[in-house]
């Protein structure tokens, strides 16, 4: 009896310890599965073995695409992404945080594939309360299609902040004082998808996707959910960093294109820093 006791309680000590050090393990790495639908596609997005990896494709029928299962509301987001390699141009890899509802908001990356050797352009938008026309471009200093790179969001009620490997490339802050609208009433989904522009993406659609290629191919691992925090508006190193990035990489900015504007820039354009 007390043998059997004794066996029993060892046997459920190990099946509570190797729970707990299951979902230790699982709170610690990607499981695509737990996080994500495949949402469009058929079979062209695929979750890999265990679940740390997803891939996205595209050909002449479909691309395809996936959101989280869950909604955000504020947060540090983290993803690796490599993106489509060799002449990729007319493909567009977008990775955004959206709500729902007209008047929805939005926090953009879109990847626009290039031919060979020549360079993506990372493409971010903000939509506040279904409002965007915020664009600002960018290349990067490095090949995005040879290996991963983390793209973050930082979202706080009173910042947006865009990086890459760490390194930020665009800031929104909150200017409602000013009578700019903040993303901030709204939870919002991660959504991706990998789907051809040809019309449009590549020198004004002049360049064609080379469906000879197909299928095209995406891969995300690494994804990571955190809490921001408190950021201060201001800090010297991302002030620098930033400075650096818009210098050497920023290839358009909405807030510098006077043709686009005729009657006078958006209020948040006309407020420094
Ligand atoms: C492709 O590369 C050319 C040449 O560097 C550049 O002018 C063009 O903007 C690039 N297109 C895209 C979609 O990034
Ligand atoms: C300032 O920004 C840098 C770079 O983004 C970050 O590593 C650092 O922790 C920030 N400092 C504070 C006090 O928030």
């Amino acid at each position: 009896m007390s043998s059997s006791f004794y066996s029993q309680a060892i046997t459920f000590t190990l099946i509570v310890s190797t729970h707990f050090l299951l979902v230790a393990y699982i709170a610690g790495a990607t499981n695509f599965y737990n996080d994500f639908d495949l949402t469009w596609g058929g079979g062209r997005g695929k979750i890999a073995g265990p679940g740390n990896m997803l891939t996205l494709s595209l050909d002449r029928v479909s691309g395809s695409g996936f959101q989280s299962k869950k909604e955000y509301h504020f947060g540090r987001i983290d993803m690796q992404l490599k993106l489509v390699a060799g002449n990729s141009a007319g493909t567009v890899t977008a990775y955004y945080l959206s709500s729902q509802g007209v008047n929805h908001d939005e926090i953009d990356f879109e990847f626009l594939g290039n031919t060979t050797g020549e360079p993506y352009t990372l493409h971010t938008n903000v939509y506040t309360q279904g409002k965007g026309e915020r664009e600002q471009q960018f290349r990067m200093w490095f090949d995005p299609t040879s290996d991963f790179h983390t793209y973050s969001i930082i979202w706080t009620p009173q910042i947006i902040v865009f990086l890459v490997d760490d390194t930020p490339i665009r800031e929104f802050k909150n200017r409602e004082a000013s009578g700019v609208p903040f993303p901030k009433n709204h939870p919002m989904r991660l959504y991706s998808s990998l789907w051809n522009a040809d019309e449009w993406a590549t020198r004004g659609g002049l360049v064609k996707t080379d469906w000879s290629r197909a299928p095209f191919m995406a891969s995300y691992r690494n994804f990571n959910v955190r809490s921001a925090g408190v950021l201060p508006q201001s800090n010297m190193t991302r002030r620098q960093k930033l400075r650096w990035v818009r210098r050497n990489h920023m290839i358009y900015n909405y807030c510098t294109d006077a043709k686009r504007f005729p009657r006078g820039f958006p209020p948040e354009c006309k407020v420094r820093g």
